[in-house]
């Protein structure tokens, strides 16, 4: 546990003010790019998963690079949930707000059977308005979430009670 602490430390970089003044962004590069430490991390991760997931649904576009590797480790499909307009035919759409404006998600059509039992992955929990829209998305396909997880959660952004019906868990819980 110490050791996976420690990773925190070492394989996420922080960039002050950016995107915007007053934000402290995190980089997940480093552990990205570290062969041993991203393996570490994805076999500790898998220990916190909820049993009988069918399909991980991660948020583009860091919840792809995390969260296919975690379907690929426990035998569960891959659902994108892509930034408006990359997706073909009918995909189902939400759009929500941000501090600032607005985005849209969308999830591919048919790609969801109902009651199919699913896990949300993201990379980062801050205010929680990406997943809480995610999840809202996925429900309109009848399915069933087990929970949602993330790699770092920001406690002190009240992301959690964005998500008051899903149990949570975090690789790595601080502050902010
Ligand atoms: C970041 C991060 C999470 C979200 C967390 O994604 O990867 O998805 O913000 O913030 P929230 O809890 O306040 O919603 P971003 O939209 O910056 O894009 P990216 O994943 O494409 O880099
Ligand atoms: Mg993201």
């Amino acid at each position: 546990r110490a050791r996976i602490d420690a990773l925190r430390r070492t394989h996420i970089a922080e960039y002050p003010d950016f995107p915007t003044p007053g934000v402290l962004f995190r980089d997940i590069t480093p552990l990205l790019r570290d062969a041993a430490a991203l393996r570490e991390i994805i076999q500790h991760w898998k220990t916190l998963l909820p049993e009988g997931v069918e399909y991980i649904v991660g948020t583009e576009a860091r919840g792809f690079v995390l969260g296919a590797p975690l379907a690929y480790e426990i035998g569960a499909g891959f659902i994108p949930v892509r930034k408006a307009g990359k997706l073909p035919g009918r995909p189902a759409a939400l759009r929500y707000d941000l501090e600032y404006g607005s985005a849209e998600i969308e999830i591919p059509e048919n790609s969801l059977p109902a009651g199919a039992r699913t896990l949300l992955v993201d990379d980062l929990l801050a205010t929680g308005g990406t997943a809480a829209a995610t999840l809202e998305l996925t429900r309109r396909f009848g399915v069933e979430v087990l929970g949602a997880t993330f790699l770092l959660e920001l406690a002190g952004l009240g992301g959690r009670e964005q998500l008051p019906d899903v149990p949570l868990s975090a690789v790595w819980t601080i502050e902010n």
